[in-house]
C-alpha cells in the first residue's frame, strides 16, 4: 500500500546565541513521507534551506537510534514529542497529519545554556558525572571482569539503572529543572554493585554537591521526570540516592576525610525494592 506524502507547517524556535532574543520562525515542510524520522524530516527542511541559500534549523544528533541521548527538544509543548518513553531520533512522521502545525523548541533549564536554535549545552550532566560516575579500579583483562560474582537479579537491577542516556528530558520536563532521576540513577547504579562500594560514601556527597551548584532544583515530587524518560528509569532511583545520602552524611559527621554535610534533601519519594 503506497502511503500518502503530506505537508505540515512546523514553528521551530531560532535564537543564535545563549545572550540573544529568540523568536518562533514558521515554515511549510512538504511531501512528507509517515515513515521518516521526525529528524529525517528536519534534514529534508534543512537540505532545502541550504539550496535557498537560508540558515538551517540547527539540531543535534548523533547514534539516532535512542543511545546517545544528544537529540532531545520539546514539541507541542512534549519533552521529546509525543510518544511515550521516547527519544526524538526514535519519534516518526506517521504521528503527524496533513495540516498539522507542530511547534518545536529547545529544552529549557538555567543549567543547559542554549547554544543556537534547538541545540542545548548538557555539559553540566558531564560534570555531575565527573565529579565521581566512576569506579577507581584496575580493571585488568577481560577474565578479571568475573573475579566479583555478581547475582543475576543486583546485576539486571544496577543494568536498569545504567540505561540512562544523559538525555536532560527528565531535566526538561521537571517544573523545578531537577537533575535528581539522572544522579539517582547513575548513583543508584554503582551503589548496587560491589565494585561500586569503596567510593559509595564520597561518591554520593560529591555528585549531589555539584548538582546543588549547577543550577539544577530540587524534587517535589512531580513524577514528571519518570513520565518522559526514554530508557524508563523509576523515579524509586531518587529514593535509592537519598538513603545514600543520608547514610553518607551520617559518615562524614566521623570521618574528617569525607566532604562535610551540606545539603539538606527534602525528598519523599517510595523506594520499589
Ligand atoms: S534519567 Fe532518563 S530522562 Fe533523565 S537523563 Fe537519564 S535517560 Fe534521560
Ligand atoms: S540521536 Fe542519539 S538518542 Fe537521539
Amino acid at each position: 500500500m503506497e502511503n500518502k506524502k503530506f505537508n505540515i507547517t512546523l514553528r521551530v524556535w531560532k535564537q543564535k546565541s545563549e545572550d540573544s532574543k529568540g523568536r518562533f520562525e514558521t515554515y511549510n515542510v512538504e511531501g512528507i513521507i509517515p515513515e521518516m524520522s521526525f529528524l529525517e524530516m528536519l534534514d529534508v527542511l534543512n537540505e532545502k534551506l541550504i539550496k535557498e541559500g537560508k540558515e538551517p534549523v540547527y539540531v543535534e544528533s548523533d547514534c539516532r537510534e535512542g543511545i546517545c541521548g544528544c537529540c532531545g527538544f520539546v514539541i507541542n509543548g512534549d519533552v521529546h514529542g509525543p510518544d511515550e518513553h521516547s527519544t526524538v531520533c526514535q519519534l516518526h512522521m506517521r504521528r503527524f497529519k496533513e495540516g498539522d502545525v507542530v511547534t518545536i523548541e529547545p529544552f529549557r533549564a538555567k543549567a543547559f545554556p542554549l547554544i543556537r536554535d534547538l541545540v542545548i549545552d548538557r555539559g553540566a550532566l558531564d560534570k555531575i558525572i565527573t565529579a565521581g560516575g566512576y569506579i577507581s579500579v584496575n580493571v585488568g583483562s577481560a577474565p578479571d571482569a568475573n573475579t566479583i560474582p555478581v547475582d543475576k537479579n543486583t546485576a539486571e537491577k544496577a543494568m536498569d539503572y545504567a540505561t540512562c542516556i544523559g538525555c536532560g528530558a527528565c531535566v526538561a520536563a521537571c517544573p523545578n529543572s531537577a537533575a535528581m532521576l539522572f544522579t539517582g540513577a547513575k548513583i543508584s547504579h554503582l551503589a548496587s554493585l560491589p565494585q561500586g562500594h569503596p567510593e559509595r560514601t564520597k561518591r554520593v556527597l560529591n555528585m549531589i554537591k555539584i548538582m546543588d551548584s549547577l543550577g539544577f532544583g530540587n524534587c517535589s515530587n512531580e513524577y514528571e521526570c519518570e513520565a518522559v524518560c526514554p530508557k524508563e528509569i523509576k523515579i524509586s532511583a531518587i529514593a535509592k540516592m537519598n538513603r545514600e545520602f543520608l547514610k553518607a552524611n551520617f559518615l562524614s559527621e566521623e570521618d574528617p576525610d569525607l566532604p562535610p554535610v551540606f545539603h539538606q534533601s527534602t525528598v519523599d519519594v517510595p523506594e520499589d525494592e
